[in-house]
């Protein structure tokens, strides 16, 4: 393999771009050739953490009528603001196995950033991919398969670009557990021996087949942004990692937009933009919030006047941060208008405060305008996204839905996860666990206009019933739960177990899961009330997988529902099912397995040099059970329905012959060319003292003096060339990759009988055998899903197409996707293990 590590790449040139691309590209380099390098320093850098309404804010162009572009969090609705939807999570999206809700759950957070003000907003989230069961942001993405991940991101960034707010897909790459991601995250204890960020360890094979599978679908999607992540892959940060940022985002997947640091994962300035950095947020250096102190700013100038990073590397990073706006939008944000700016301040809930609030400065302003972002669409779409969230994983003797002919008259409804934490429903970022678990914790949570608890929607619904209500959220003392579960006819049982981002520390939980448990006790919870009611419900909402094993195989436990947080809708969608109003149809986006002892660890301890590593590269979920014959409890894509459903008529029908070698892109095309920025004196970039103060612990672009030279020659990272590298990989040359690769070279199509009583959505999964060679096996993989609704005994017809990509492996050797001939098996099924047809193609 070649070594392109730290070869610097030079503006979007090698790239073939789609006619969109080319176009904004015309128009930002139009913009970008009549700024000036300090205007241009000002794009690429973050104002510093409070500097600015936003949770990330660049500076601005006032010259030109560029604001300061605003990022805001996040995947899950709107953070750090108010009258905007709270989203069910990234997790419960993925379990809906629902493209078009998928899509509309996209385009709903979408709008509502928009009405909001944010020009940029850091959604979808598609890494974590979900190797470790326990670690902690997996809720914020779809589910532990890089094509279920792929097809859902690109989803979303179509949904958030269509209506005009750039998304940021994040987090590039291997960033699989919250512990150790970042050092000084914790001081204190252990923590202190941390002497840099974890190391993700990830190998080719693993690399392009798994974990950047489903960077290749949003870039095809035209993704605007993509935010590198805390870790180190392979010894080397994230964000100064050329090999991921210049190679495998921007040669090989042809990404055209810009890098985002995630905040503070940026660790040098030179080496970091070399290595195809374009955007560093919120500015400062890690934990040194609000100190003006950044890698960038001032230094970046500096590193310009002094000849240490190319102009045209400049150049490159601002034509990348202004083109995905004339991408998705044909303009640019302007400061003229006000719908371009937000409304809202991150930093305080007033109407008034100071102009920056965080560091209590500036004149007394209107900081929050309390525009009501919501409409009939996004509320509507967060309710249809839970309802089709929740998976029914158990139902033995058809005791759901509940019903009076089932003799429920008194129901007993219990534990935490059906009432509000004691401090409410919108904790700071979401760290009250005591509660039902509207979201999980950190820069993923919004702060939701209400909350529907259990208890209150079921309360409602059991009223109409005439029923009779008994209530207990105690799960340390059990009298008075044994007595009341001797009375019920029926009793559900809310569990819950929370995780979060690594900067919140829950319980001894760092932002991951320390063990795969239930929270408080709540096994113990269960086991009272089914030992004492014979119609016992679990229903467990969660963050990932948990241990069924204390109670599954109770006799009186006979429904088990789990979903991921569904946000503020959680209670109504989750009663809606109870009662039947809603028939389950979500599918489990990981396995669950019998033992804890088979899933991924965190690595939870400290090596003595403080340099933890991680090897990323063990099977992903269902292939490590499927290829080890583990049988897990329930498996990826599993989920029950309240009616029964009959596959049929598998066809596979040819669209294009499959070739084993990718056919060569289109050449690529070749650089432009910026005319070089004649440098005038460096008095010209000093700071103008003259026309304004600074606000403390904001980072302008200007130089701080006159000295603009170091001492010593810059150092080099080892390998870097200032001539441009024109690797043209036969792997890329369009979006995401080989255009080939998007091919369709199948098209299958089943149907599906509804073969049961009452209607309901059904979900056909296709997984795909691979021939198995001398020295290689790939595990099954799912390859398609697809969701139809059906009424009873009427039929419905799912589709699938194969592309191109979806039969290709990666070949170590060639750099290259390659078809293996042989026996293609195909599955279509209602889960990883539950595969009622089989066929197959022939490749040769
Ligand atoms: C850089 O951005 C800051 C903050 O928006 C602004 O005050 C300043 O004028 C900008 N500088 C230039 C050179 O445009
Ligand atoms: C935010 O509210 C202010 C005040 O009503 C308004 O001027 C501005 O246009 C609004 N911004 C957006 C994005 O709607
Ligand atoms: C990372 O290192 C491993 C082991 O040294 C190597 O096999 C692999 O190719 C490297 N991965 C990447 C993405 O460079
Ligand atoms: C697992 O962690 C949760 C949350 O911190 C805690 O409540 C529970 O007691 C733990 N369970 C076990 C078996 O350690
Ligand atoms: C130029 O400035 C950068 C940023 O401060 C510095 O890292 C680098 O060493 C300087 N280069 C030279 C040749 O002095």
């Amino acid at each position: 393999m070649k070594l392109f590590a730290l070869a610097y790449l030079g503006v979007l040139n090698i790239l073939l771009a789609t006619k969109v691309w080319q176009g904004a590209y015309a128009r930002a380099r139009d913009v970008v050739s009549d700024m000036t390098v300090l205007e241009k320093v000002n794009l690429t850098t973050g104002t510093g953490w409070g500097s600015g309404p936003c949770i990330g804010n660049t500076g601005s162009v006032p010259r030109l009528d560029i604001p300061a572009l605003c990022l805001q969090d996040g995947p899950n609705g709107v953070r750090f603001t108010d009258f905007v939807t709270g989203f069910p999570s990234g997790m419960a999206a993925g379990s809906t196995f629902n493209k078009d809700l998928i899509y509309k759950r996209g385009k709903a957070i979408g709008r509502e950033a928009k009405v909001k003000g944010v020009n940029i907003l850091l959604a979808p989230v598609i890494g974590p991919i979900g190797l470790k069961a326990q670690g902690g942001r997996n809720w914020e993405s779809f589910g532990s398969d890089p094509y279920l991940q792929g097809s859902a991101g690109a989803l979303t960034v179509e949904g958030i670009q269509e209506e005009g707010v750039v998304a940021v897909a994040r987090h590039f790459i291997g960033n699989e557990q919250e512990r150790y991601r970042q050092e000084n995250e914790w001081t204190g204890g252990d923590w202190d021996r941390l002497s840099s960020s974890i190391n993700s360890v990830i190998k080719d094979k693993q690399m392009h087949e798994i974990y950047l599978w489903p960077w290749a679908d949003v870039i095809h999607a035209g993704v605007g942004g993509i935010m590198c992540a805390y870790n180190k892959v392979n010894g080397t940060y994230a964000c100064e990692n050329s090999y991921l940022l210049n190679y495998l985002l921007k040669t090989e997947l042809g990404f055209q937009g810009f890098v985002v640091s995630d905040w503070g994962a940026q660790h040098s300035g030179v080496d970091s933009a070399l290595a195809g950095l374009d955007m560093t947020m919120p500015g400062e250096i890690f934990g040194d919030w609000c100190s003006g102190k950044s890698y960038w700013g001032p230094l970046l100038t500096r590193a310009i006047y002094n000849d240490t990073i190319p102009q045209a590397r400049l150049n490159d990073m601002v034509s990348r941060i202004l083109a995905p706006f004339f991408a998705i939008d044909l303009t640019l944000p302007n400061s003229a208008h006000e719908e371009d700016s937000p409304n809202f301040s991150s930093w305080t809930f007033h109407t008034y405060d100071q102009e920056f609030p965080f560091q209590s400065y500036g004149p007394i302003k209107q900081t929050n305008y309390h525009i009501d972002a919501r409409d009939d669409f996004t509320t509507k779409t967060a309710l249809e996204v839970a309802r089709e969230a929740i998976v029914l994983l158990k139902n033995d003797a058809h005791h759901l839905p509940i019903s009076e002919n089932d003799g429920v008259r008194r129901l007993l409804i219990a534990g935490l996860g059906a009432t509000v934490d004691p401090k409410g429903f919108n904790t700071k970022d979401q760290q009250g666990v005591n509660g039902a678990l509207f979201s999980g914790w950190g820069s993923a949570a919004v702060n939701p206009p209400y909350g529907i608890t259990p208890y209150e929607a079921i309360a409602k619904k059991a009223r109409e019933r005439n029923m009779v209500i008994d209530f207990t959220t105690d799960q340390y003392d059990f009298d008075h739960v044994d007595d009341i579960a001797e009375y019920a006819d029926m009793a559900v049982v809310f569990v819950t177990a929370s995780s979060g981002e690594g900067y919140i520390e829950v319980d001894g939980n760092y932002g991951d899961r320390k063990n795969v448990s239930l929270w408080h006790n709540s096994e113990e919870l269960i086991l009272h009330v089914a030992n004492r009611c014979r119609k016992t419900i679990v229903v467990i909402t969660s963050t990932g997988p948990v241990d069924l094993e204390p109670f599954i195989d109770h006799e009186n436990v006979v429904a088990v529902l789990w979903s991921a947080p569904l946000g503020q809708f959680l209670g109504t969608a989750i009663s809606e099912v109870l009662f039947g109003e809603v028939n389950p149809s979500g599918r489990l986006p990981f396995t669950i397995a019998r033992k804890s002892d088979q899933y991924v660890d965190i690595i939870d301890k400290i090596p003595i040099k403080g340099k933890p590593e991680d090897d990323l590269n063990r099977l992903l979920d269902y292939r490590y059970f499927d290829e080890n014959g583990i049988r897990p409890r329930y498996e990826f894509g599993y989920g029950l329905s309240y009616s029964k459903f009959s596959l049929s008529d598998l066809s596979i029908k040819e669209v294009l012959p499959p070739t084993i070698e990718l056919p060569y892109p289109a050449p690529y095309l070749d650089e432009y060319l910026f005319a070089e920025e004649k440098l005038r004196d460096v008095d010209d970039a000093l700071f103008p003292f003259n026309d304004f103060s600074p606000v403390p612990g904001f980072i302008y672009p200007y130089l701080f003096n006159e000295k603009i030279y170091s001492v010593n020659e810059y150092e080099y990272p080892a390998g870097y060339t200032e001539d441009d590298y024109h690797e043209e990989p036969v792997s890329g040359g369009g979006l995401g990759g080989n255009e080939a690769l998007w091919n369709t070279l199948y098209s299958v199509k089943v149907e599906v009988t509804n073969i049961g009583d009452v209607e309901g959505a059904y979900i056909a999964e296709l997984y795909i055998d691979f021939p198995v060679g001398p020295d290689r096996k790939t595990p099954r993989q799912l390859r398609g899903y697809d969701k139809v609704y059906v009424k009873p005994g009427a039929t419905a017809k799912l589709h699938f197409d194969i592309l191109r990509r979806d039969i290709s492996i990666w070949d170590t050797e060639d750099q290259s996707w390659v078809i293996v001939p042989g026996t293609y098996k195909l599955y279509v099924g209602s889960s990883s293990r539950r595969l009622e047809l089989a066929g197959e193609v022939e490749i040769l």
